[in-house]
C-alpha cells in the first residue's frame, strides 16, 4: 500500500518513523513514497518534495496522510486528494471539524474514506471503540480530557502550586501544545475533537462555533485552591450528549469529585468515556498528544483502509446544539458581578461565587454580558 504523506513536522515524522521500521508484517505492508514539505530546508529526504501535484498525480498512491495542520492549503490538498479518489487519513482536527461536511460528501461522491483517529485523543483507539461499540449500541453520550496540554498544565499547578504561563512554555518545550497554544489554553482544541466525537459518535455534524467553550486561561492558583480545599480536582473536559433532534456540547474547566476517576489522570494523558446502554460507561486512556502516538494512530487508521475495517460509511446528518438541557451549578470569579445577582447560591471568595443549579446556557449569556477578560468560569461537580 503506498502512501503519500503531507507534512514532515511533529507527527508527520513520526508516520514516516513508524512506517520505515515496519515493526509488524502489518506495517510493512505500507510504504511511504513521497513526503510534501514546506520548504527547501526540510528536503532531508530522497523522498521529499515541495510540490503537492508529485503525491496527487501519483497513480500508485492509493492513501494521502495529512499531518500538515492549519486549516489551508491542508484543506484543498485534502479535497483534491480524495476527488482522486485516494483515501484521506488526517490528524488535523481542526480543518476536519471545519470542513466536515465537504470533504465527508466529496469522499462519498468518489467512493474513498476520511479517517481521522489521530485527530482526537492522539493516539488512544476513541474512534475505533465508538465503531466497535456502535457495532451493539447506540451511544448515548461521551466525556473526555482531551487536551494534553491543559491537563499537563493543571496537573503540574495542582501537584506543584507552580504558575500558569511557566507550565505552559514547558508543555510547548515539551511538544505537546498547539502551534498557536490559545487553541489549547482557550478551549477549541477540545472543541475541534467533541465536534469530531459527535460525527463519530452520532453521526451528527454539529456548527463547532454553537460549542460552548470555556478555557483556562484565566485560572489562577486561589481557583484551585478553592477547589483543592473541597475535596476536588479541576481538568478540562469537552462532552456531548445526544437527544431526538439536537445534541448538547460544550468544553467548560469542571471540578470533579475526589472519587471521579478523571481527577486521577496525570501529566499530558487523555481519558475520553463513552455512554451507551448495554456496555454502560467505558473509558480509554492514553497518551493524547506528542508525536509517536499520534503517528499510531494515523498508521492504525492506514492499516485500517488497507485491511477494509473502518469503511466510515454512516451517513451524517447536521443537527443543532442546544445546551438547555445541560444543568448544572459553576464556580464563578469575576469582577463584575452587576449581572449574577439572581444566579448566586453562596460566595466562597471576595470575587467567587457558586451559581445555583441553572442551565449551562444562563450561565454563558451571563458571563458573556458581564464582559470580563479576566472571568474564570468551571463547572462544580455533583
Ligand atoms: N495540542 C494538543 C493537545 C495536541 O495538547 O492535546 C493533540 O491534539
Amino acid at each position: 500500500m503506498k502512501i503519500g504523506l503531507l507534512g514532515h513536522g511533529v507527527v508527520g515524522s513520526g508516520v514516516r518513523q513508524i512506517i520505515d521500521e515496519g515493526a509488524t508484517w502489518e506495517v510493512r505492508e505500507l510504504e511511504v513514497v513521497k513526503i510534501l514539505v514546506k520548504d527547501e530546508s526540510e528536503l532531508t529526504d530522497p523522498r521529499c518534495t515541495l510540490d503537492f501535484n508529485d503525491i496527487l498525480n501519483d497513480p500508485e498512491i492509493s492513501i494521502v496522510a495529512e499531518c500538515m495542520g492549519g486549516l489551508e492549503p491542508a484543506h484543498t490538498f485534502a479535497k483534491k486528494a480524495l476527488e482522486k479518489g485516494k483515501h484521506v487519513v488526517t490528524s488535523n482536527k481542526k480543518m476536519l471539524a471545519t470542513f466536515c461536511m465537504d470533504l465527508f460528501e466529496t469522499a462519498v461522491k468518489s467512493g474513498v474514506t476520511v479517517h481521522y483517529e489521530a485527530s482526537c485523543g492522539g493516539g488512544i483507539p476513541w474512534m475505533a471503540s465508538l465503531d466497535r461499540t456502535r457495532r451493539v449500541d447506540d451511544i448515548e453520550g461521551f466525556r473526555g480530557i482531551f487536551n494534553g496540554t491543559t491537563n499537563y498544565i493543571l496537573d503540574r499547578m495542582k501537584k506543584e502550586g507552580t504558575d500558569f504561563s511557566e507550565m505552559l512554555s514547558e508543555a510547548q518545550k515539551l511538544g505537546y501544545a498547539e502551534r498557536d497554544p490559545s487553541d489549547d489554553i482557550d478551549g477549541y482544541d477540545v472543541r475541534y475533537k467533541v465536534a469530531l466525537s459527535c460525527v463519530k459518535a452520532f453521526d451528527t455534524l454539529v456548527n463547532i462555533d454553537d460549542i460552548t467553550t470555556f478555557g483556562i486561561r484565566n485560572i489562577r492558583k486561589e481557583d484551585l485552591d478553592w477547589c483543592a480545599a473541597n475535596g476536588m480536582t479541576c481538568k478540562l473536559i469537552g462532552s456531548g450528549k445526544h437527544f431526538d433532534g439536537f445534541v448538547s456540547a460544550c468544553v467548560i474547566p469542571t471540578f470533579l469529585r475526589g472519587d471521579d476517576i478523571f481527577s486521577n489522570i496525570p501529566s499530558n494523558f487523555n481519558i475520553i468515556e463513552s455512554q451507551s446502554k448495554t456496555l454502560g460507561a467505558a473509558a480509554f486512556v492514553g497518551q493524547g498528544a506528542g508525536s509517536l502516538p499520534t503517528a499510531h494512530a494515523v498508521v492504525q487508521n492506514i492499516v485500517d483502509i488497507w485491511k477494509n475495517q473502518d469503511p466510515e460509511i454512516n451517513d451524517k446528518f447536521a443537527k443543532p446544539v442546544d445546551n438547555q438541557v445541560h444543568k448544572g451549578t459553576f464556580y464563578i470569579r469575576t469582577a463584575k458581578q452587576a449581572g449574577f445577582a439572581d444566579l448566586i447560591d453562596r460566595r466562597v471568595g471576595e470575587l467567587a461565587f457558586i451559581t445555583k443549579k441553572i442551565s449551562l446556557v444562563e450561565a454563558a449569556a451571563a458571563c458573556a454580558a458581564a464582559n470580563d477578560e479576566s472571568l474564570f468560569i468551571a463547572e462544580v461537580a455533583e
